[in-house]
């Protein structure tokens, strides 16, 4: 552990620096274009990240271009560009981050005795020097260098001790400690910081950064014992997308650190939006999300056992160490299976303006777990079927009169929206973005209300093309949030009928 004196006076500042775009985008398959990269470091930027580390500008001219047009828009975080000890990569690294308003050059060598003898068939002198000469080229161009000892995980702390005292003196303002391969554990990985802030004598003078792979799933424990140990920036990625098993997650580290007040640090990152930029870099990689995955998969916060449930109704904390409000999450999911409860059943038919007495619910109890028997999951037509309540018996007062749509290649998309609104005929024709788009955009015009479409699940039942489209719909409204739901097999007929589904319940 770090010495207290050290301990204490440290800034209690934890400096995210994110490279989604530079070793998150390493994943075969997943690499992003120079548009794609833009959008990401907009939201990274809106995140709160400290630094973005936008690419490897030697590595191609698609990397060089990112880090260049990143730089002209990304003003309030800083611009990190990566290179070898080399003088061509950091010039071309300087040159990207020519319009950048605050820029970084990530620059480094392997010093693991893997790295010196198998891959430079080298000695650690030379790479000793070689390392003070690339920080020294590097701080021609920029004020802050940072310095990677890559594979520090597997290098002797000895001589990992030497080279940050040797680049911090050659003017290095970071000193990143990675963990290339995934090998270490907590308790070596939280010594090996520690035994730098005891035995370099000019630590004071540099931020220790981690930066773990994830190769034995310890990049997240890793990094806190970093943090707790004296490192003041962690290298991470959204959704902890990286090559082999991927790298520290963003999400992870950033509510670790702010569920547990006892961690003697925070980060400036809006939480609210990490949810969004977790769909986003999800999307746009190709890469889904596994739905146990802490933070951001989609069962982070689903409750299924009928304890959970019925705790979790009675008070989210019983079962809940996050608020999912917090990461931009409305609410907790309660799904119906056959372990859940009464209270988990009311829940979901209150949801869909059903209430029952306690005689009816008890009732509609037993069907519902004979079904859940048969069934994975149960879904809102079976919710009104046990509830012998049909859809059409709740009272909807905006009906589907007709819609026509005309769309595909080389069109605009209109759609034409018939509506019953209390026994009222009307219609509106409007454009959109696309079918479905433009029949949303005539609704609205309709029923002249703000609503704001949270999240649209389009399914399938069969694989086949006459099959009806399910398509379920989350919309917003003053705050408070609607479901609604439909079946056709049109799937704009569909998408419309769930949207005015939801409005139904608002109005
Ligand atoms: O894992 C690693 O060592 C790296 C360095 C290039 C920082 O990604
Ligand atoms: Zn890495």
């Amino acid at each position: 552990m770090a010495n207290i004196h050290t301990f204490v006076t440290m800034n209690d500042k934890l400096y995210i620096f994110d490279t989604t775009l530079r070793d998150g985008e390493q994943v075969p398959g997943c690499q992003l274009n120079t548009i794609e990269k833009i959008e990401l470091a907009k939201l990274l930027e809106s995140l709160g990240v400290d630094i973005i580390e936008c690419g490897f500008p030697i590595s191609s001219p698609g990397d060089f271009k990112s880090v260049v047009e990143i730089s002209k828009v990304v003003t309030s975080s800083r611009i990190c560009a990566l290179s070898r000890a080399v003088e061509k990569d950091i010039d071309a690294a300087a040159e990207a981050l020519h319009f950048a308003e605050l820029k970084r050059i990530h620059t480094g060598i392997g010093t693991s005795d893997y790295h010196i003898k198998y891959k430079f068939n080298s000695t650690r002198e030379d790479i000793l020097a070689r390392a003070i000469a690339c920080v020294k080229y590097a701080r021609r161009f920029v004020d802050d260098v940072e310095f990677y000892a890559e594979d520090a995980g597997r290098t002797e702390n000895e001589f990992l001790a030497r080279v940050v005292e040797a680049v911090i003196a050659a003017g290095a303002t970071v000193v990143n400690i990675p963990d290339t391969t995934g090998y270490c554990f907590p308790a070596e990985y939280g010594a090996k910081i520690a035994y730098l802030v005891n035995n370099v004598p000019n630590i004071d003078k540099a931020i220790i950064s981690t930066h773990c792979h994830n190769d034995l799933g310890m990049a997240t424990a890793n990094t806190l014992a970093g943090v707790m140990n004296g490192a003041r920036q962690v290298e991470v990625t959204v959704n902890g997308v990286g090559e082999r098993a991927g790298n520290t997650a963003l999400e992870e580290v950033v509510m670790a650190v702010r569920s547990r007040k006892e961690f003697p640090v925070h980060t400036d990152i809006l939480t609210k939006n990490i949810t969004k930029i977790s769909h986003q870099v999800s999307s746009l990689m190709r890469m889904p999300v596994q739905p146990n995955k802490a933070i951001v998969g989609r069962n982070a916060f689903a409750h299924s056992s009928g304890i959970h449930q019925d705790g979790v109704l009675k008070n989210r904390e019983s079962y809940e160490i996050i608020d999912p409000q917090d990461i931009g999450v409305n609410d907790s999911t309660i799904t119906l299976t056959a372990r859940s409860g009464r209270a988990a059943l009311d829940h979901h038919l209150r949801r869909l303006g059903i209430v029952l007495g306690t005689e009816e619910l008890a009732d509609a109890y037993k069907k519902f777990l004979d079904l859940a028997d048969r069934k994975k999951e149960i879904d809102d037509n079976d919710l009104y079927a046990i509830s012998g309540i049909s859809q059409d018996d709740i009272v909807q007062k905006i009906k589907l009169d007709y819609l026509q749509v005309v769309c595909g290649k080389n069109s605009i998309p209109m759609a034409t929206v018939g509506l019953i609104i209390d026994g009222e005929k009307c219609s509106a024709t409007c454009s959109g973005k696309g079918p479905v788009d433009a029949a949303f955009t005539a609704i609205r015009t309709l029923v002249h209300r703000r609503i704001n479409l949270e999240e649209m699940l389009v399914q399938s039942i069969t694989r086949g093309t006459e099959d009806n489209g399910i398509v379920h719909i989350q919309v917003e409204n003053n705050g408070q949030f609607y479901y609604g739901y439909s079946a056709d097999p049109d799937i704009v007929t569909a998408a419309a009928g769930a949207y005015i589904n939801a409005i139904a319940k608002i109005i």
